[in-house]
């Protein structure tokens, strides 16, 4: 039976195993944000390896001024979406705030986003506390992506969208906290807008992959919110992306520019680091 459920795409669907693999050989993971099947499926065709159902949705598909009012239940909708989208790529949920605040809490509210969204993965931010909660959910099973740098749930305690780990202590601080996570059982790890050198120490001091917004070219792999990529977020575009729909006929082939400029390292360039 369980032969049989994968057969068809065994060789070429992408499992947490895989993206270990994929950093042992140096190959690089390829990322995307998506929250419905039509982009899902476009990603898929791209050749992109991890779809994300951030919670970033609450701000560029909900319009709102920070991701901290998105609920489980959006989480499920959109990640229960995307899933009907796709054939190969990894999907990974964000938990959402306060979803994940004590463990009883993050293993139903994974649940969730697994069992009814379809997720293989769940993300959220932060250590200190959080460890106890990564180390809950990996050791029942539910794989673990940990969210460090710009953790936006926490936009009012930092102040603002902001570079993260720029002293020395901050800097020591953070790679403490990526050792932990990665100790309390994370199978991967997103590092937002960091320093590239302090990202790149990173990299190369943990056995998981690293995934990268804003935090170098030296990560194991880099994602993007895909409305920040395709040029059609409001307002003025972070530093860290880049607007890869301009100079391409169709999303399908502006995906494929980035899968190619992410695999090839061509992306991000030192422009779009700190
Ligand atoms: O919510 C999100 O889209 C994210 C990415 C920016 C990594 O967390």
């Amino acid at each position: 039976m369980y032969a049989n459920a994968k057969s068809a795409t065994a060789s070429v669907t992408v499992t947490v195993p895989r993206l270990h693999e994929m950093k042992s050989r140096g190959e690089k993971i390829v990322s995307l944000t998506a929250y419905d099947a039509s982009f899902a499926a476009q990603c898929d065709a791209a050749g992109v390896d991890v779809v994300l159902v951030g919670d970033s949705l609450g701000m560029v598909v909900q319009g709102r001024t920070s991701t901290l009012p998105v609920s489980v239940d959006d989480m499920v909708y959109h990640t229960a979406a995307v899933a009907r989208g796709l054939t190969r790529a990894l999907l990974i949920a964000d938990l959402p705030f306060m979803s994940f605040r004590d463990a009883d809490t993050a293993l139903a509210s994974s649940a969730r986003l697994m069992a009814d969204g379809g997720a293989a993965m769940v993300k959220l931010e932060g250590a200190d506390w959080v460890l106890d909660v990564i180390h809950a959910l990996a050791r029942r099973s539910v794989p673990v992506c940990a969210h460090l740098g710009l953790t936006p749930q926490s936009v009012h305690k930092l102040g603002g969208y902001r570079v993260q780990g720029k002293t020395k202590v901050a800097a020591e601080q953070l790679l403490a906290d990526a050792k932990a996570v990665e100790q309390a059982g994370a199978d991967l790890l997103v590092l937002e807008c960091v320093p590239a050198a302090l990202a790149k120490r990173i990299s190369a001091e943990l056995a998981i992959p690293t995934i990268g917004i804003g935090a170098g070219v030296d990560c194991d792999g880099q994602v993007l919110v895909i409305y920040d990529m395709l040029g059609i977020t409001p307002g003025k575009r972070p530093r860290f992306s880049k607007d890869f729909l301009s100079n391409q006929g169709s999303v399908l082939e502006a995906i494929r520019a980035y899968v190619k400029a992410v695999r090839d390292g061509q992306f991000p360039a030192a422009e779009h680091s700190f």
